[in-house]
């Protein structure tokens, strides 16, 4: 029963499936789309299926579908517990719901189809934009609405980054994505020539910044303290890593455009910016590891605080490698190798990836009236068996990058290449082969999650928590 005496849980609910669901999609297209640079011939010579239509497909699916819905799952969950009430309005929150699932479907019908703006990771084309500014400015309007009309004295820190993923993506989504249609399907940027190239990556860099890693953040902040039944290790330092990160973020994106026609002393910029963002990451990074000070031992035996507790390290690595990468000198020869895919991976496996899957095992049961899930043991095989797959994924990829990068800038005595672009790709593909071994026990490990998923919620009583007013406690 919903009263608004209890927790909207019906619609954390429809986003946690979704999460499941939508992951299973996009890294099954990720494990296509590998299989096709390792054997090209599998695009069966058929339009939508080629490489060029497929791999948009996967990077929104795996964004913004299954990213996306473990957002929306644990950031209306987390502010419920936090602010203990019911979020603002049950019929905005279950607009966004059915609203970003029908963004979903137009997005696997358009880019398969080849309809695209041709902007990375804002390829949707505009009637599709505009009802993603509608859902976006709804959950705005419920989440800020939820704060406001909290019970407690404070706002608790997780909920400052899901707030500024929150405002920061709209804005990105609409400044981005200003275009003149020309008919239905097609659309022109409101930019053009190198301004264009910038905003397009204050935006990419951002979508990593906010969409990919402030939002997993406060998943952080929440998952963390209540799995490991430990308080946050700092809160000051939880501020203090608040407004560094989004303060530097913002700043670091030419390093997407190092050695282009962007302006020497921007990419410079981009490039100091990054640096400094090694900080902040860290500090965030440190923040939750030692969040599990004396509790340690329970790592032993807990495979949720396991994916928790794993993604960090992953964060940890890729926001130490993108520093590293951003540098001139050494992405000179790391651009357009296979380096930047396996950074890319480390942080959307390791990190995007375990946190999501952790915060949602923490999650399922609560939402079902179970006590834990129905498999606990198949929570560790799950654990296992992406953790082995994400390893091979970005090792091969990082061996990849480096010989490729290398064999493209060798050159003989008399200034000739010594290595046509062929030899480097017909070298790469033992590692093609190792990576696509990767992604299917990464998709594996989901698929073992969808089982534990289906027999966790089916048969379950959903049922809504009343809220249990203990002023100041996160409950
Ligand atoms: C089974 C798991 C996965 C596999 C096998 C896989 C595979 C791939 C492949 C083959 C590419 C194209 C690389 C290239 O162009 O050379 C790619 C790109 C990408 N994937 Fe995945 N992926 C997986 C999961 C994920 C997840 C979970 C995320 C995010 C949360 C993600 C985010 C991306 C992004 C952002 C790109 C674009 C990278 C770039 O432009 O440099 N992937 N993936
Ligand atoms: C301190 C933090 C980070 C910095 C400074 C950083 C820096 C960089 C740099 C220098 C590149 C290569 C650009 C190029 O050569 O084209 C890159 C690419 C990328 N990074 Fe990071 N990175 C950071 C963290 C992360 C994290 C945590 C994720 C994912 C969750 C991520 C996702 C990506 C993606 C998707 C790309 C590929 C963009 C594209 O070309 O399509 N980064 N990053």
């Amino acid at each position: 029963m919903e009263t608004s005496l209890n927790y909207n849980y019906r619609v954390v609910r429809q986003f946690a499936v979704a999460t499941v669901v939508w992951g299973v999609v996009g890294m099954l297209v990720g494990v296509i789309i590998a299989a096709q640079l390792a054997f090209p011939a599998l695009n069966f010579d058929t339009a939508w299926l080629t490489y060029g239509r497929l791999r948009p497909l996967h990077t929104n699916a795996v964004i913004f579908a299954f990213g996306g819905s473990a957002l929306f799952a644990t950031s209306y969950y987390v502010v419920q517990r936090t602010c203990q009430v019911r979020l603002f309005s049950d019929a905005l929150a279950s607009f966004t719901f059915w609203g970003w699932q029908l963004v979903i479907v137009a997005a696997a019908i358009t880019l398969p189809l080849g309809i695209t703006s041709g902007k990375e990771y804002a390829e949707l084309e505009w009637p599709i934009d505009i009802l993603i500014a509608l859902v976006w400015v709804s959950y705005a309007v419920v989440f800020f609405g939820t704060l406001w009309k909290r019970r407690t004295s404070h706002i608790y820190v997780a909920n400052w980054f899901y707030g500024a993923f929150i405002l920061t993506v709209a804005i990105l989504h609409i400044v981005n994505s200003a275009a003149m249609p020309a008919t239905m399907t097609k659309s022109y940027s409101a930019y053009t020539g190198v301004q264009d190239a910038m905003i397009q990556w204050w935006y990419g860099h951002n979508a990593v910044g906010f969409f990919l890693t402030a939002g997993f953040l406060g998943m952080m902040y929440y998952f963390i303290p209540k799995q490991a039944e430990r308080p946050v290790f700092s809160y000051r330092l939880s501020i203090v890593h608040f407004w560094a990160l989004i303060f530097t973020y913002m700043w670091a994106g030419p390093h997407h455009l190092h050695y282009t026609a962007l302006p020497d002393w921007a990419q410079s910029l981009g490039m100091v910016f990054s640096l400094i963002l090694l900080a902040p990451s860290w500090g965030g990074m440190i923040n939750g590891i030692m969040t599990l000070s004396g509790a340690w031992h329970k790592l032993r035996t807990d495979p949720i605080l396991k994916f928790l507790v794993v993604s960090l390290s992953f964060y940890g690595m890729s926001t130490f490698e993108g520093p590293m990468m951003s540098i001139k000198t050494v992405n000179a020869l790391s651009h357009y190798t296979d380096w930047t895919v396996g950074h890319v991976h480390s942080g959307a496996l390791g990190w995007v990836g375990l946190v999501s899957m952790g915060s949602i095992y923490y999650l399922l049961p609560r939402l079902s009236g179970k006590k834990e899930m129905w498999s606990v043991r198949l929570i560790e095989w799950h654990f296992w068996i992406a953790t082995i797959g994400i390893v091979l994924y970005i090792a091969s990829m990082w061996i990849a990058g480096v010989m490729q990068g290398l064999m493209w800038r060798a050159v003989n005595d008399d200034g000739t290449l010594t290595y046509s672009f062929v030899e480097s790709v017909k070298a790469t593909f033992p590692y093609y082969a190792i990576r696509l071994a990767g992604g299917v026990l990464y998709l594996a490990g989901m698929l073992i999650m969808t089982y534990n998923t289906f027999k966790t919620v089916s048969g379950g009583q959903p049922a809504d928590a009343r809220i249990q007013a203990i002023a100041g406690a996160h409950a």
